[in-house]
Parts: structure tokens; C-alpha cells; sequence
């Protein structure tokens, strides 16, 4: 109850020097909200983003009891959304509206909303732009695709095998694990849709869309720093050893995983150091702390972030230590680096001009 009056005397704060209009905008919004809160709340309701929140922070409370029933929990995310007209809502309007497909055959990605327990993001896809099998680990995920439509597959873990084997690859050594998955849905998802993994069923999946489509995607509870995701490569073109719906698959363990670095002078390495610029919302910023160099990501230039050291395993290519992500510095013609490419997951690169 004193969360609720303090979120709410916050918002209505907020607006009591805006125009009339806004206020009667607000009270009818904290009217939803209200009744969200006290679960006066109705199949056919419709609803605000305030209200959308107030109701998911009220459900997403179930994660701490004991016994957390994920699929009651899904269910009642699953009939939340579908009392959403998320394109009207103006925030995710104005993401809708200001669409750029900035990296080409991945998709666009926008955080409306993250606390502790859940988090809500709008992913854009273009037709084409797929998303291999990863999992996420100890979440749920319920999807509620706005506009377009798309194949989604999901698969639970049915073994771990014992066979493991190493590789290098960008100067880390990998050790890969073979398992079985077993496919417990593939469906191409609508418009008005929504499809639901759970931790321990259908965790894992893939993404393909037809056509230019926009999902809302309540993850619950949100992506932490230390959240490790394993990306899948499966093994499609037969079932594993004949038995219907199971699939072969291999990922890596992290834990395993060495960077073979390199040493840089100081001097090399001051070169790197700077700030870098994703879009207005992101930055990279590249500094000298004694012998290494340290990235921090920010959401803006005066901004402080989490500060982690890179790894160097060939000139101008670092690792991100602790994380499975690489970064390398795309020099000019004078050997000083003109941008950051960052990649995080397989196949997909984010660069960042330098501007300082
Ligand atoms: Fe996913």
C-alpha cells in the first residue's frame, strides 16, 4: 500500500504543474491504476501503461513466494497483454514511429520499462531478421506479437550429454557441450498472439519472422548483469537417434571458456581510450586504469554505468571479460580508432562512433 501511495504521489506530482488537460489525462490514469493495483480489473478491461504496470508489478510478486506457479503466472501476463492496445500507447507509438532499421539483419530493440522483478521491451524484426536458439535461464517470457507475424519454435532440455570438446575461436578457447532438446512448440504467432516459455518448459527457442513484425515481451524477472543466456546450435535436419521431436544440440560453457590474451604497451593501449556513441541513449566509454583498459556503458555522457575490463586477444580485439562479448576497434588510416564494433550475440554487431 505505501508503494503504491509513494509511485503514485510521485507520477501525480509530476503532472500537478502540467496543463488542465494533462491533469484530467492523469486522474483517469491513476483511476486505472487503482483499479489495477486493487485488482478491479476485468477480462475485457482496457487498459493504460500505467495501469499495464501497476497490474504486472502487482503479479510479478509471485515470483517470491515459495512455490512459484510459472504457468498460472504466464497466464495472467498472457490475459494482461491482450488487454493492451500497445500501439496506442504513446511511448510505444513513438518507438513504432521512429523505427530505423539501424542494424541490418538484426533486430531493433527498445527497453520501455525495467524493474528488479520484470522488465518490458518492444522488439522490432524485419522480415528475415532470425533469432537462433538461446534460452533464458530461470526467466519466463510471455510474447505478445502487436503487428505482423512470425515462426517461433520452442524446446525444453531433455539431457545433457557427457560429450564436450574444445575449439578456438577469436582467440578464446571454447569448451562446447552437446544435449538434447525436445520441440514442445512451433507455431507462427499473429498479431494479437502470444506464445509463452517458461524455465523449465520451452526456455529455449528460436525466431523467425515473415514480415516486418512488432512484439511486447515481459520478461519476468528482468535480465540482471550476471544473466548468462546459451545460444544453441541444433541440429534441425534429423531427430537424435530417430527419437521423434528431440534434437542434438551444443553450447558453450562458460565457465570453461579462456581468453588466450595478448600483452599490449601502454601506449597501445591509450590509443583505444575515448567516448563512443551508439545512439543517443548509449555510450561507450574506453579509460586507462593501470595496465588494462576498462569499458563502461552509460546512458549518457556525464553518466557512470558498470566498468569492465577488456581483454586483449589480437591488436585492436578485446574480449569483454566475464561476458560473451567481443569488441573490436575499427581503426583509420593513422592507426587511431574511429569506432567500437561490439558483438554480443552471434552474428550481430553494434557500432559505436568515437566523438571524444
Ligand atoms: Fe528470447
Amino acid at each position: 500500500m505505501d508503494d503504491f501511495k509513494r509511485r503514485e504521489f510521485i507520477k501525480l506530482s509530476a503532472i500537478g504543474f502540467a496543463s488542465i488537460a494533462l491533469q484530467l489525462n492523469s486522474i483517469s490514469s491513476y483511476a486505472q491504476s487503482a483499479n489495477a493495483h486493487f485488482g478491479k480489473w476485468y477480462k475485457d478491461t482496457s487498459l493504460n501503461w500505467d495501469a499495464f504496470l501497476e497490474r504486472l508489478t502487482q503479479l510479478a510478486k509471485a515470483q517470491h513466494k515459495p512455490h512459484w506457479e510459472q504457468k498460472r503466472y504466464t497466464e495472467q501476463v498472457k490475459q494482461l497483454l491482450l488487454n493492451c492496445n500497445f500501439p496506442e500507447f504513446e511511448n510505444v507509438k513513438k518507438e513504432i514511429e521512429s523505427f530505423k532499421n539501424k542494424t541490418p539483419n538484426w533486430i531493433e530493440a527498445a527497453r520501455l520499462h525495467k524493474e528488479v522483478d520484470f522488465q518490458v521491451s518492444l522488439f522490432q524484426f524485419e522480415k528475415g531478421e532470425y533469432i537462433s536458439h538461446h534460452d533464458h535461464p530461470d526467466m519466463t517470457g510471455v510474447i505478445n506479437v502487436v503487428s505482423g507475424n512470425l515462426l517461433t519454435k520452442n524446446y525444453s532440455i531433455t539431457e545433457q550429454l557427457s560429450t564436450t570438446r574444445e575449439v578456438i575461436k577469436n582467440g578464446r578457447k571454447e569448451v562446447l557441450r552437446k544435449c538434447t532438446i525436445r520441440e514442445v512448440g512451433n507455431e507462427v504467432v499473429k498479431g494479437g498472439d502470444v506464445s509463452i516459455l517458461t524455465a523449465d518448459e520451452g526456455n529455449i527457442h528460436s525466431i523467425m519472422p515473415n514480415e516486418l513484425t512488432q512484439l511486447i515481451d515481459v520478461f519476468t524477472p528482468a535480465y540482471k548483469p550476471d544473466t548468462n543466456a546459451n545460444w544453441y546450435k541444433v541440429n534441425e535436419d534429423e531427430f537424435y537417434m530417430g527419437r521423434e521431436n528431440i534434437f542434438e544440440a551444443e553450447y558453450t560453457i562458460k565457465d570453461l571458456s579462456e581468453v588466450h590474451t595478448i600483452t599490449l604497451s601502454g601506449e597501445e593501449l591509450n590509443r583505444y581510450v575515448g567516448s563512443y556513441k551508439i545512439n543517443d541513449k548509449n555510450f561507450l566509454k574506453i579509460f586507462r586504469k593501470d595496465e588494462e583498459i576498462i569499458l563502461e556503458r552509460t546512458r549518457s555522457l556525464d553518466a557512470s554505468g558498470r566498468k569492465i575490463s577488456l581483454l586483449p586477444y589480437e591488436q585492436n580485439k578485446f574480449w569483454v571479460s566475464g561476458e560473451d562479448t567481443r569488441c573490436i576497434f575499427n581503426m583509420d588510416g593513422r592507426k587511431a580508432p574511429k569506432s567500437i564494433t561490439l558483438y554480443t550475440i552471434p552474428g550481430a554487431g553494434v557500432t559505436a562512433n568515437k566523438i571524444m
